[in-house]
């Protein structure tokens, strides 16, 4: 079973697609931490993550960089959302999440096109939503959490920016698929959220199974 879960930042997203993978037995892969690793290359090797050419020999990352706590930082998080506008980028890591998606038995996968693009046929598909102020709440306490200063205000303007690109970009823009179920998480707690997912996910693959 293949499951899409995709949305913008701090929608509950990552936290969904973990709770989903572990309760199906199924591998999970955050696929924005793919375009982080490009964006920390690209800060790494002091290239211009503007400039196409730069943000694709960025690609090439060794894996250790996955594991890295700094990719989660909110400028990493500014500088994927540019990396991963340049289509080849995305053509540069587009086989890795479509090998991942049809391991045998399935996956899990998180990220903006998981249902519209890397696995369009994917057996549920969620795409999970929340305010910008709810949103850039959540953030704003992650990253005081690890010790940032950062206000609120820049938080949701960070958080309104990075909406903005990663939807009206020309390439693979963030949108819920056509065939996608809507989940707002804004005024649902963790637990509300993820059992309303699972509760998504079974209605969708039941229906699945009464017409195949
Ligand atoms: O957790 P958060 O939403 O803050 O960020 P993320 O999911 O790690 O994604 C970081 C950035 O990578 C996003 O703003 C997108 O621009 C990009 N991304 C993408 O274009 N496609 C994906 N499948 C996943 C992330």
């Amino acid at each position: 079973m293949i499951i899409a879960v995709d949305g913008p930042a701090a929608s509950g997203k990552g936290t969904i697609a973990r709770a989903l993978a572990k309760r199906y037995g199924l591998p999970h892969l955050d696929t924005g931490l793919l375009y982080r690793a490009v964006a920390a290359n690209v800060q790494r090797l002091e290239l211009d993550p503007t400039i196409e050419a730069d943000a694709v020999a960025a690609c090439d990352f060794d894996d250790h960089l996955l594991e890295d706590p700094e990719l989660r930082s909110d400028e990493i998080g500014k500088y994927a959302s540019v990396v991963s506008a340049h289509p080849l980028v995305r053509a540069a890591l587009f086989h890795r999440q479509r090998r991942f998606a049809h391991q045998p038995g399935g996956a899990v996968l998180d990220g903006r096109d998981i249902g519209t693009v890397i696995a369009p046929d994917a057996d549920a598909k969620l795409f999970i939503r929340a305010t910008p102020m709810i949103r850039a709440k959540r953030r704003h306490a992650e990253l005081r959490e690890r010790g940032s200063q950062v206000s609120l205000d820049r938080v949701l303007a960070d958080i309104r920016a990075r909406d903005l690109r990663d939807s009206t970009r020309g390439i693979a823009p963030m949108a819920p698929a056509n065939d996608a179920a809507l989940l707002d998480t804004s005024f649902l707690s963790i637990d509300a959220a993820i059992q309303r997912a699972v509760a998504l996910v079974e209605a969708r693959t039941a229906a699945q199974v009464e017409s195949p």
